[in-house]
């Protein structure tokens, strides 16, 4: 079994053989809310990634609808900080009103809060400070109250970043106590100390304004103590595992993943995205090798889910790459059989150029939609022609006529396809 190349001679022998797959339902897009009005203020260091006020929202998650995108992490930026953080768990806080607007607009949309107290603190650390010493049990108390704010305005998991000691087990008593209890609890479990964090901290306006977060956040040379704060925080009754950052930690997830059976979630983060924006702005690389590369890295390294700023392209490119013609194929191998050529003129023309004509199956309004799935402007007098501005009155009429009595014109379909085989029989 020494020619592994046997394995690689073709794409579908490729396609069958594959190991591990990016799917669109396990990604998560993380979006910023902020207080204010007619906002879309654009983060600098992540281009695509935006700040919308609550009045502008609707256009995020039109996009995110589009995208086909299941789930939002949620970030909050609020009109103003103070020394306890109480915009966190205000119930009229930025992110409560938020979901709120955000299960109005898209109700099945997997809503996942963040919750932390450095966006609101105006110390920007993420738990209470005295004397420059961040508090651990002090601080607990207030991430168990703004978890309760979230779930009651709609959030589907809470998600605590924090990272001080014993919080997934206070928030998980104070759900289950104000009776969320399915409510479940994704921790940021294995956060790290990182660099990686410089451009979300210009995006959520939470850097600290003092010292930095190493006395909470894990130190990048252990790994060892990850396993430990997995494994404390699956004891605590955490759900879901998140590792953070992603790509410089994939020993992390694979480790986790092999040690505990839970659901592993990779968090891809501001720096990480932005160096690929960067490079890619420069043409340096190939933007979109280079994000499904990593995507399918951190899948290979044992994550369930991704948390990534890329999701929303993530998504466009893989339906672009769906727009294959599986089904064509197979429609017009059976064509072929029974029809001379494979059906009609437009088919031999998809031919001619080495394609697979596409077979349509619906139409909606003036889009046609193929037996794939892909949507087409309807433009009804056939491709050529109709695109070119060529088509003659003649061939208008003939189109019409034959639309009226039934028949398609321009590209083939699978109930003709199936006349065929039942005539020939
Ligand atoms: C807040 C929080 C941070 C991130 C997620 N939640 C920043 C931090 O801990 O400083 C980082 C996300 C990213 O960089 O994309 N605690
Ligand atoms: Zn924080």
């Amino acid at each position: 079994m020494e020619r592994t190349r046997r394995l690689r001679t073709s794409n579908y022998m490729r396609d069958m053989v594959r190991e591990n797959h990016v799917r669109i339902d396990e990604l998560i897009y993380p979006i910023f809310v902020t207080e204010g009005e007619n906002i879309k203020h654009s983060v600098e260091s992540m281009p695509g990634i935006y700040q919308y006020s609550l009045d502008r929202l609707s256009e995020e998650i039109n996009r995110i609808k589009e995208a086909g995108i299941k789930a939002i992490l949620i970030f909050g930026i609020p009109d103003h900080k103070d020394e306890v953080g109480s915009g966190a768990y205000a119930e009229d806080g930025i992110v409560p009103k938020a979901i709120r607007q955000i299960k109005k607009e898209y109700e099945e949309l997997l809503i996942i809060a963040d919750v932390c107290l450095c966006e609101y603190t105006s110390h920007g650390h993420c738990g209470l400070v005295k004397d420059g010493v961040i508090l651990n049990d002090e601080t607990l108390p207030l991430l168990a109250k703004s978890s309760v704010s979230y779930a009651k305005a709609g959030a589907d998991i809470i998600a605590p970043s924090d990272m001080m000691d014993l919080r997934v087990k206070a928030i998980r008593e104070a759900l289950d106590e104000a009776g969320f209890v399915y409510t479940p609890i994704m921790s940021y479990s294995a956060k790290f100390a990182s660099g990686y964090y410089g451009p979300f901290r210009d995006a959520a306006h939470s850097a600290p304004g003092f010292g930095d977060r190493k006395t909470y956040q894990m130190d990048p040379a252990n790994g060892q103590e990850a396993l430990r704060e997995i494994g404390e925080d699956i004891e605590e009754g955490a759900d879901l595992i998140i590792a953070k950052p992603a790509l410089a930690y994939m020993d992390i997830m694979k480790e986790a993943s092999m040690k505990y059976n839970i659901p592993i979630v990779a968090y891809n983060v501001s720096g990480e995205y932005a160096m690929v924006k960067a490079a890619a702005a420069n043409g340096w690389i190939d933007e979109k090798k280079i994000v499904m590369e990593n995507m399918v890295g951190l899948k290979r390294a044992g994550a369930k889910m991704i948390i990534t700023y890329h999701a929303l392209d993530v998504a466009k490119w893989k339906r672009k790459d769906k727009m294959k013609d599986t089904r064509s194929k197979e429609l017009y191998e059976r064509a072929k059989v029974h029809i001379p050529g494979g059906v009609n003129s437009p088919v031999r023309a998809f031919r001619a150029v080495n394609r697979t004509p596409r077979f349509m199956e619906s139409a909606k309004g003036d889009r046609i939609i193929d037996a794939d799935g892909n949507e087409y402007i309807d433009y009804v007098c056939s491709w050529g022609p109709g695109i070119l501005g060529h088509a003659h009155p003649q061939v208008i009429k003939k189109v019409m006529d034959s639309c009226e009595n039934g028949l398609t014109f321009g590209a083939p379909t699978e109930k003709e396809v199936i006349l065929a085989e039942l005539i020939s029989e």
